[in-house]
């Protein structure tokens, strides 16, 4: 008997140990009202993404949630309409997959939307499911997808500034390694499907800082999030149905609430002061050091590079031939000498004053800095 009370008080004990430690997350702090201000946040519709859009909602902001289904797009802002009392929320299609529906979001948004203070690109998926494609999905959706939007909206963040791009990332990025020669090879497997997911976070985190050094004086500042070990449908809904009963209440024994995992990429998008942190990564509401893989600046302007192919902002020919020479969608390719009429400089009103970033100069500036470099 004092045996089995022993165990369970030591039980108790580990629980009470992961639950602080892991399992509860740090309320975000940060700015007051969000009145007057506009966010975009992927994949609203559940989990880490529906939490953040409801905060900032409560807070006052217009909110869009960018969402690949309609039907739960809807249904979830009239969720978040009810709980926040905010009536500015609403859906919007994007679905990440595809870069034709990506050009087709910024179009959309650029045409009825005149400000964007806050990006978080929250959207993910961790398997590719039954979806069979030519293409590195997982990549796709979890970081060229967000890299195209981020170029195409950046014209609007630039004029509200100062904006935040927040790119909700993982501490599975740890495993990732970036293979150039293969990068968007399709994925087969779960275990190829675990690796691209960390590859994809690892993107994320080189994605953020490489932007950061971009847009150094703009008043438009990025953060990596890692929103913990969360409770959501990431994984769970690729388990096997005689696995679910166990591992769903294990799950949220020991998991985050999508609310807990929703904390650190608000703070990265509304804690003042954190502007000198531009390009860094964070978990628990506090800004983490990565692994050298992860701030590895030549491998982050490479990745740079090679994302603007794969989202076909700038023609395949003359590719590095070890680089995957396939961007996917090829008609939504912008030829040099005719801009696509979905660029935003063409569509929607006017950007304002500050013009959209010159990305070839840009990339110029980079690859002197990085060559001067001893
Ligand atoms: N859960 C964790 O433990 C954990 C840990 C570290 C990082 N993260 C990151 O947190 C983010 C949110 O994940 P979550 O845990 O909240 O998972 P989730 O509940 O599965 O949410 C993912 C969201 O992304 C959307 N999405 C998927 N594919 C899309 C596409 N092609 N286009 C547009 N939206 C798409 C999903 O829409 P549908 O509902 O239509 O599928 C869903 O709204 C992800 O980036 C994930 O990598 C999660």
């Amino acid at each position: 008997m004092e045996a089995l009370l022993l165990g369970a008080g030591l039980l108790l004990g580990a629980y009470v140990l992961v639950y602080y430690n892991l399992v509860k997350a740090p309320p975000c702090g940060g700015l007051g009202s969000l009145r007057g201000r506009t966010a975009v946040v992927t994949g609203a519709n559940s989990g880490i993404g529906k939490m953040t859009a409801l905060e900032l909602a409560r807070r006052g902001a217009r909110v869009v949630l960018a969402c690949r289904s309609r039907e739960r797009g809807e249904a979830a802002a009239f969720d978040l309409r009810q709980e926040s009392g905010n009536n500015e929320v609403i859906f919007m299609a994007l679905d990440l997959a595809s870069l034709a529906s990506v050009r087709a979001f910024a179009t959309a948004f650029l045409s009825s939307e005149p400000r964007l203070d806050i990006l978080i690109h929250n959207a993910g998926i961790s398997s590719c499911g039954r979806t069979r494609e030519t293409f590195n999905l997982l990549l796709r959706v979890n970081h060229v997808g967000p890299f195209l939007l981020t170029h195409l909206l950046l014209p609007r963040l630039r004029m509200c500034a100062p904006s935040r791009v927040v790119v909700v990332s993982s501490a599975a990025h740890r495993r990732g390694r970036l293979d150039f020669t293969r990068l968007n090879r399709p994925v087969v497997g779960w275990r190829q499907e675990l690796r691209a997911y960390a590859d994809s976070k690892l993107a994320n985190v080189l994605f953020a800082r490489e932007l950061a050094t971009q847009l150094e004086g703009t008043g438009v500042t990025c953060y990596a999030a890692h929103p913990g070990p969360v409770n959501s449908e990431l994984f769970l809904r690729h388990l096997p149905g005689w696995l679910q009963p166990v591992l769903r209440p294990l799950a949220w024994l020991v998991l985050r609430a999508p609310q807990g995992g929703a904390q650190t990429p608000l703070y990265c998008a509304l804690q003042e002061g954190l502007e000198p942190l531009s390009g860094r990564y964070f978990a628990n509401c506090h800004v983490e050091e990565v692994l050298p893989a992860a701030r590895d600046d030549r491998v982050a302007h490479r990745l740079w590079e090679a994302s603007k192919r794969l989202a076909g902002l700038v023609p395949v020919e003359g590719d590095d031939p070890d680089e995957d020479p396939h961007p996917e969608d090829p008609e939504t390719l912008p030829s040099p000498s005719a801009p696509s009429p979905e660029e935003p400089t063409v569509s929607g009103p006017s950007p304002g004053p500050r013009s959209s970033p010159d990305l070839t100069k840009l990339t110029q500036r980079i690859q002197m800095k990085a060559e001067s470099a001893p």
